[in-house]
C-alpha cells in the first residue's frame, strides 16, 4: 500500500517495541542471571533513558510509516514511574487510516495488580505477563528473588478484570529447570480464557551462557500437551505470528508455541526495537544499534527522523534465528553432545556482543 515500506527482504515495519527501563526486580535465571546483574551492577542513568515526549516522538514517526503495533517491554516496565502517562500519549497516536495503534505491555506482573485499571483507563489494549511456573517453588527459583507466584496469578485475573485481556502468559522452558511443569500450566490456564504461550528458551545477549541442550522443541511440547489432553492445530491470526497457536479439542481454549530455536520466524518479521536509551535496533539479536536519541537531542526535525527510520528499515537484512538455526539443524538436543560450536551464535555476522534482552526489549 501507499505507507509501506519494506526491507531488503520485502517485509514492513509494522511494530514498535520499546524498552522503557533496563531495571527489572526479578533476576529470571535465563534473562539477568544474578551473577552478572548483582548488586554493583549499573543501570542507566535517568538523563540516559529517553523521556515520554521523546518516545511519543519516535512512536508518532513509525506510526507514519505503518507500525499498528507498539509493545512497551523492559526490563519491567511498571518500574518506569508514571508509566501511565507515556501510555495515554501513546493511546492517541494513529495510523495514517485514522485508526488507534494496539497497544501491548510486557510485564513480570508483580506490581500489575495495582495498576492495571490505570493502564486500562490511560489506553493500553492488553497485556502479556511472564510467568514460568505455577508451582511456587519453581517460580521462586526461575525469578531468583524469591517472589511468589500467587501475587502474578492474582494479577491476571486483575488485568482480565478491568479488560486488558485475553491475557497472554507467557513461559519460557528451560530443560531441567521449568519442563516438569509444562502439563500443569496448561491445564491451570485452560478454560480461563487466557492464552499461555511456551517460549523455547533463545540465546538472546551474552550472558545467560544459553546451549542448545537447554531448549525443550515446541514440538516435544505439543506432544506432552496432546498426550493427555487433545489438541488441534490453528491458522495463523495474522502474518509474521510469532506464536503458532492451537486449541483443545474439547473447547478448552487456545495455547500457542513460541518456537524461534526450532521454527524460526524471521521470514515474516516486521518488528523494531527501541531500547531504554533510544538506539533503534531492527533485530533482537543486534550488536549496534542507530542512535535516535542523538537525533532527538540534537534538534532533528520530525523529517529527518523519518528518513533515519525509513533508511535503516530499507537496508535491513536481519534474520538471525533463522541463520542459528540452519546452523543447528540436524543436531538433537537431547543428545547432550552438541557438536562443538553448537552453543555460540553463528560466527560470520557477529562480530560483536549481542545485546540484553532487557536493554532492548523482549
Ligand atoms: P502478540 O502476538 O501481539 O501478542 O505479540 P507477540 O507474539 O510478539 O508476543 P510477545 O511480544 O509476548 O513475544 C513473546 C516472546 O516471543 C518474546 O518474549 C520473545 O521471547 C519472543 N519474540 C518476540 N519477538 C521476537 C522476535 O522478533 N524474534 C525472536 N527471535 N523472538 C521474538
Ligand atoms: N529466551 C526466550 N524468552 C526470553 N525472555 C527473556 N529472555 C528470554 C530468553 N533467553 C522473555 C521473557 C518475557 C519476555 C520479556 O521475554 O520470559 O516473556
Ligand atoms: Fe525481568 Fe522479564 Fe528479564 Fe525476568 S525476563 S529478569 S521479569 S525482564
Ligand atoms: Fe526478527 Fe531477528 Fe527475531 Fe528473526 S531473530 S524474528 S529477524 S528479531
Amino acid at each position: 500500500g501507499p505507507h509501506t515500506l519494506d526491507d531488503t527482504l520485502g517485509r514492513p515495519l509494522r511494530d514498535l517495541r520499546i524498552s522503557v527501563t533496563d531495571r527489572c526486580n526479578f533476576r529470571c535465571v535465563y534473562c539477568m542471571p544474578k551473577e552478572i546483574f548483582g548488586r554493583d551492577f549499573v543501570f542507566l542513568p535517568k538523563d540516559q533513558l529517553l523521556s515520554f515526549e521523546e518516545i511519543t516522538r519516535v512512536a508518532r514517526i513509525a506510526a507514519a510509516q505503518g507500525a499498528e503495533k507498539i509493545r512497551l517491554t523492559g526490563g519491567e516496565p511498571l518500574l518506569r514511574r508514571g508509566i501511565e502517562n507515556l501510555v495515554a500519549g501513546l493511546a492517541e497516536l494513529r495510523t495514517p487510516d485514522g485508526l488507534p495503534l494496539d497497544l501491548a505491555m510486557t510485564t513480570n506482573g508483580s506490581v500489575l495488580a495495582r495498576k492495571a485499571g490505570a493502564l486500562k483507563a490511560a489506553g493500553l489494549s492488553r497485556v502479556t505477563v511472564s510467568l514460568d511456573s505455577v508451582d511456587d517453588a519453581t517460580f521462586r527459583r526461575m525469578n531468583d528473588v524469591d517472589y511468589p507466584v500467587a501475587t502474578v496469578l492474582e494479577a491476571i485475573e486483575a488485568a482480565a478484570a478491568v479488560g486488558l485481556g485475553p491475557v497472554k502468559v507467557n513461559m519460557v522452558v528451560k530443560r531441567g529447570m521449568n519442563d516438569g511443569g509444562i502439563l500443569a500450566m496448561a491445564r491451570h490456564f485452560r478454560n480461563t480464557g487466557h492464552i499461555v504461550r511456551f517460549i523455547e528458551y533463545m540465546d538472546v545477549g551474552s550472558t545467560n551462557g544459553w546451549n542448545l541442550e537447554q531448549v525443550v522443541p515446541s514440538a516435544d511440547v505439543v506432544r506432552r500437551i496432546d498426550a493427555v489432553l487433545p489438541l488441534e492445530p490453528l491458522a495463523p491470526r495474522y502474518a509474521g505470528e510469532t506464536a503458532t497457536r492451537f486449541r483443545y479439542r474439547d473447547g478448552g481454549g487456545e495455547i500457542g508455541m513460541i518456537s524461534s530455536v526450532t521454527q524460526a520466524f524471521c521470514h515474516g518479521c516486521t518488528r523494531a526495537r527501541l531500547s531504554t536509551d533510544g538506539k533503534l535496533f531492527t533485530c533482537l539479536f543486534g550488536t549496534a544499534g542507530t542512535d535516535l536519541r542523538a537525533l532527538l537531542r540534537g534538534g532533528a526535525d520530525d523529517d529527518e527522523l523519518a528518513g533515519v527510520l525509513a533508511g535503516v528499515w530499507r537496508r535491513r537484512s536481519d534474520r538471525y534465528s533463522e541463520l542459528r538455526s540452519a546452523e543447528t539443524a540436524g543436531v538433537d538436543p537431547r543428545s547432550g553432545s552438541a557438536p562443538a560450536g553448537t552453543g555460540a551464535p553463528p560466527a560470520a555476522g557477529w562480530p560483536g556482543r549481542k545485546v540484553e534482552m532487557h536493554y532492548i526489549g523482549g
